[in-house]
């Protein structure tokens, strides 16, 4: 449709409250809170970590979510864009650029182990499983990951069921599935709840995930809750600047991020209470670290009555929740390409979708063939191509960003216009306000700060 003023073709955005809902929770329901975030409480203690964890999201998450919504709503342009229109010739824009960078790096790692889950969906259906012991299943998820064109195979699947969401635009894209998505995840993971917690001898799951031990909680348990709190709730990088550009000015901003960030914790409380007590039941470690999902589960399923159809639905959940958050990512990179560079949607969603394959396929073959090659990066020492483009976007470029994008809204931008964006122009009464801007301009910003240093080994 043209706009009838300038000729510029209307932009696209978010057709329903539903729409807006699903899309930013479809972003941030992810790998992160169902592959990560369970594996993360196992290791530092269940519960007492879920606190620290509650406490991050709620100080510095929530409000850098509102923060990244109202620089995107407010200037009506892609994560760079936006800085550039909000503070011209400044280097603002250098936050977008490194989001840019983030978007890129993340989507090529997470592409690969989404493509992971691909393959055991179809593991799960064949039940190659049942005849496995667990010392098999160990060496069936190590020599898949480290083969060279099986993962890299469905990677390509994976990234171009991405492209074709992303190709269909943000109201008939992205928002159209994610409406037909996330409440199937839901139904999913409420399903698989059901069967964990019915399990005899499943109460020790559920206690592992009430009853806080803070004993456990060290300096890095609090570090990683924090690093995680932006990988989950999709900060840091432009995604909900992004999605915020295509929100409808009459939506209530708080509101929204209120409501992302409950149904991101949400789903990963549910996946926690999906998978530990299934774990207690059958008597194994709950720290089994980046494997729980992919080595302990199978074994766990196996000795599950039902298993079967619950090992498929489960890891049907793990792609599906992979790919409204991939969805958002390429969007970033999309986004960009689109209205800085003039490029039509295709063309972006082409470029951008084979540059991060490609990438992507560096570090799927830096698990097996490439595995000699080291890169350093400072504060974790040499990593393969995996691990270093998943430590260097989460531990640096997100943090960094949700301290830029913090900075911003708190010192930057006027006053009056992030409390316009925010009261939708003064239509909404936003009695929190003052706390928002407290926390924006010091609680986030000095928290991450102090995450960041700790990160160089400075703090
Ligand atoms: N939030 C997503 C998850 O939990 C990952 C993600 C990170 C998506 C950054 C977008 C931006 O899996």
């Amino acid at each position: 449709m043209e706009n009838m003023n300038n000729n510029l073709p209307e932009r696209d955005g978010f057709a329903s409250k539903f729409g807006i809902i699903a899309a930013a929770a479809g972003s941030a329901i992810g790998l992160g809170n169902i592959w990560k975030f369970p594996y993360i409480t196992g290791i530092y203690g269940g519960a007492a970590f879920i606190i620290v964890y509650l406490v991050c999201i709620t100080l510095i998450g929530a409000p850098v979510m509102l923060s990244e919504f109202t620089i995107g709503r407010k200037a009506q342009r892609n994560a760079i864009g936006s800085f550039k229109k909000i503070a011209p010739n400044s280097p603002w824009f250098i936050t977008g650029w490194m989001g840019f960078l983030a978007a890129f790096s993340i989507l090529s790692f997470y592409g690969v182990v989404a493509g992971w889950s691909l393959d055991y969906i179809v593991s799960a259906i064949m039940n190659k499983f049942a005849t496995m012991g667990p010392d098999e299943i160990g060496g069936h998820f190590g020599g898949l990951i480290s083969s060279a064109w099986r993962p890299i195979f469905w990677q390509v699947v994976f990234m171009a069921m991405t492209a074709g969401v992303v190709l269909g635009g943000v109201k008939d894209g992205i928002e159209k599935y994610a409406k037909i998505l996330m409440p199937l995840l839901l139904v999913i993971i409420v399903i698989l709840d059901i069967r964990a917690v019915t399990l005899p001898g499943s109460g020790a799951g559920v206690s592992f995930l009430l009853k806080p031990d803070f004993t456990k909680v060290s300096s890095e348990a609090i570090l990683s809750a924090l690093g995680h709190a932006f990988f989950s709730l999709s900060l840091g990088m432009g995604t909900m600047i992004t999605y915020g550009s295509y929100i409808g000015k009459k939506e209530n901003l708080g509101e929204v991020a209120m409501q992302v960030t409950i149904a991101d914790t949400l789903i990963a409380l549910l996946a926690g209470l999906a998978i530990f007590p299934a774990v207690f039941a059958f008597g194994i470690e709950p720290s089994a670290g980046p494997g729980l999902v992919f080595i302990t589960l199978p074994n766990v399923f196996q000795q599950m009555p039902g298993g079967y159809i619950f090992q498929i639905l489960f890891f049907v959940l793990l792609a599906v929740a992979a790919l409204t958050s991939s969805v958002s990512i390429l969007e970033v990179v999309v986004a960009y390409f689109q209205e800085e560079k003039n490029m039509s949607r295709t063309k972006s969603v082409i470029i951008a979708t084979v540059a991060i394959t490609i990438l992507g396929m560096a570090a799927s073959l830096s698990m097996g063939p490439w595995s000699d090659i080291k890169i350093l990066l400072p504060g974790f020492g040499q990593l393969n191509i995996f691990d270093w483009l998943d430590k260097f976007s989460a531990n640096y470029m997100l943090p960094l960003g949700g301290l830029f994008i913090s900075l911003f809204v708190g010192f930057k931008m006027d006053r009056e216009d992030v409390y316009n964006e925010v009261s939708d122009e003064g239509d909404l009464s936003v009695s929190y306000f003052g706390a928002y801007m407290i926390l924006t301009k010091f609680i986030a910003p000095i928290g991450i700060s102090i995450v960041f240093l700790h990160n160089f080994g400075l703090f």
